[in-house]
């Protein structure tokens, strides 16, 4: 184990001044800023504490957190003059999170790739970003002590966290879940008399749900959407969870009803459901035999299904606001799937979005989202599952510390919000060492991993990934115009966006081995630039104000 200088000099801090006191005792320290005249200065400095460092063996490091040690990445607020900016950097040697403020320049850095920003140029309106509720991350969440607990929620969800506003979560079972199982595992019971939560959702799911609700009040309000993996075997074909089984067709009226009684229990217990996707991958299992909970949902089945039973019993229910999210699986189903369905009328009316998994994604199947987008302009479209490891060899599964993967997490936000996309959905908050539990041994890596034999977790390069987007990207934000589109720079990626208050976000990805300096200039009216130096491997966020 490695514990950097900084580690242990914030060790000392955190001692001394509490955790709440974090950010503005590092500050103290370096002797540069007191709290809040902070704003003022602008020439480059640190403001606040980064994490407790620890190499596990791979290129970069985690962030550790105990009940007696975590810092939080804390407020990073937008700047509130028009010529100040902030840099929030992380990058595989050094850095989590690390804030700078500066001026902007009436120069752009000789040399440096000048890339233009127009935020009157706006396209897609920003759902926002989260992860997934599933029974293995509850299992591992209240696997920790309550202070670990808290540590861990607010870490995703807090403010001082990295303000997640979306979850997802599934109905029923999952491959990561401890056994496969349903609501009603009554065979034949077509009334759903012995319909009723499991233990997994009132232990874990509920309860958690119900923290990452309260605490996300204090950014936004969180939405929920829930997915099936599986009906109850004996509604299938093949009379399992998992394979290639699809819905008898005498199963389709029990079968909406059942969603039904999973949106009550769920409402019944202050968890009203934002929206629901119909059928988690529903073509996988024409692909494979799914070795976990999966059924084949074909468009044409869908659109009957929909239309026939589960509308009529969502308007019965009381359920007619919720968003209903077509499709949830590869964008190389696009935009056929979804158009099959879109194409009868009252479902082009009442289906609200279009969910996308990553993890078909190649460089070739990258046109259908800008093709989806064009083709069906009135659905949202939403990433609703990514995670990494899943093809890994089994020790590789989890790789702590790795910065190849937060990479990969950057990049795929990159070019989804580029194409229309608004959000991004990661799947487990939290896994156990192994990736787990799955009881189909489907093992992947998660952005916090849990160590609950001894009270602790580790805060992935992945969660700085997506907090580099989820903290600073409000709701309501659109992705705005920026020149590096049609202008590439090798090895740099990036997207911006406008808030809603005026704030600007731009998030720039460097995924070579050697620094580069771009300057962004916000106005192309103005002789203003933001010159920035891009380390070697780094993810950046620059935040200013739009005039
Ligand atoms: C499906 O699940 C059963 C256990 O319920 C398991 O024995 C079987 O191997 C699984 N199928 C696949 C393809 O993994």
């Amino acid at each position: 184990m490695y514990i950097s200088r900084q580690g242990r000099s914030w060790m000392m801090l955190i001692i001394l001044f509490g955790v709440e006191l974090c950010a503005v005792a590092a500050a103290d320290a370096d002797g540069q800023c007191d709290g809040d005249g902070c704003e003022e200065r602008h020439n480059a400095w640190t403001s606040q504490g980064e994490c407790l460092q620890e190499r596990m063996g791979w290129d970069s490091f985690v962030c550790v957190c105990t009940a007696s040690v975590c810092d939080m990445p804390g407020s990073i607020p937008h700047p509130q003059q028009t010529d100040v900016y902030t840099v929030v950097t992380s990058d595989r040697q050094h850095h989590r999170f690390h804030v700078t403020h500066g001026t902007m320049s009436t120069a752009p850095t000789g040399g440096g790739h000048v890339v233009h920003l127009n935020t009157r140029i706006a396209y897609q309106q920003m759902l926002g970003f989260g992860g997934s509720v599933t029974d293995a991350s509850g299992i591992v969440f209240f696997g920790l002590s309550e202070a670990v607990q808290d540590l861990l929620i607010r870490s995703y969800f807090g403010a001082d966290g990295i303000a997640y506003n979306i979850v997802r979560t599934p109905i029923g079972g999952s491959d990561f879940s401890k056994r496969p199982y349903s609501y009603d595992d009554r065979p034949g019971d077509v009334a759903l008399a012995h319909f009723a939560l499991a233990q997994e959702d009132l232990m874990y799911k509920v309860p958690l749900l119900k923290r990452a609700q309260t605490l996300a009040k204090e950014t936004s309000e969180l939405k929920i959407f829930a997915s099936p993996w599986s009906p109850p075997a004996w509604m299938k074909n093949n009379g399992r969870f998992n394979g290639s089984g699809s819905l008898i067709p005498a199963m389709r009226q029990p079968y909406a009803d059942y969603i039904v009684k999973f949106l009550d229990e769920y409402s019944s217990r202050g968890l009203r459901m934002w929206g629901i996707t119909t059928q988690n991958e529903p073509l996988a299992g024409l692909q494979f035999d799914v070795a976990f909970n999966a059924m084949v949902f074909t468009a044409e089945d869908m659109r009957a299904w929909l239309v026939e039973n589960l509308l009529p019993a969502l308007t019965a229910g009381g359920h007619d606001d919720l968003e209903l999210i077509i499709s949830d699986q590869g964008r190389d189903h696009l935009p056929h799937y979804p158009a099959q369905i879109l194409a009868h009328d009252e479902l082009s009316r009442r289906v609200s979005g279009i969910g996308i998994h990553w993890y078909q994604d190649t460089p070739e199947n990258l046109h259908h989202l800008t093709e989806t987008r064009a083709v069906l302009p009135d659905y949202f479209t939403l990433h609703t599952e990514a995670c990494l490891g899943y093809d890994s060899p089994p020790t590789e599964r989890v790789k702590l510390g790795d910065w190849g993967r937060a990479e990969r997490y950057a990049s795929s936000i990159i070019e989804t919000s580029n194409r229309g996309t608004s959000g991004w959905v990661d799947w487990n908050l939290a896994l156990d060492l192994q990736g787990g539990p799955n009881w189909a041994s489907n093992f992947v890596d998660s952005p916090i991993i849990v160590d609950t034999e001894h009270d602790k977790f580790y805060r992935q390069p992945m969660y700085y990934a997506l907090g580099h987007f989820s903290k600073f990207v409000a709701r309501g934000a659109r992705a705005v115009y920026m020149s590096l589109l049609h202008a590439p720079l090798p090895g740099v990626a990036a997207s911006a966006f406008l808030n809603p208050d005026g704030g600007v976000v731009v998030v720039l990805l460097n995924s070579e081995e050697t620094e580069t300096t771009v300057s962004l200039q916000p106005r192309m009216s103005q002789e203003k630039y933001i010159n920035i130096v891009l380390p070697a491997k780094s993810i950046q966020t620059v935040l200013f104000r739009a005039t």
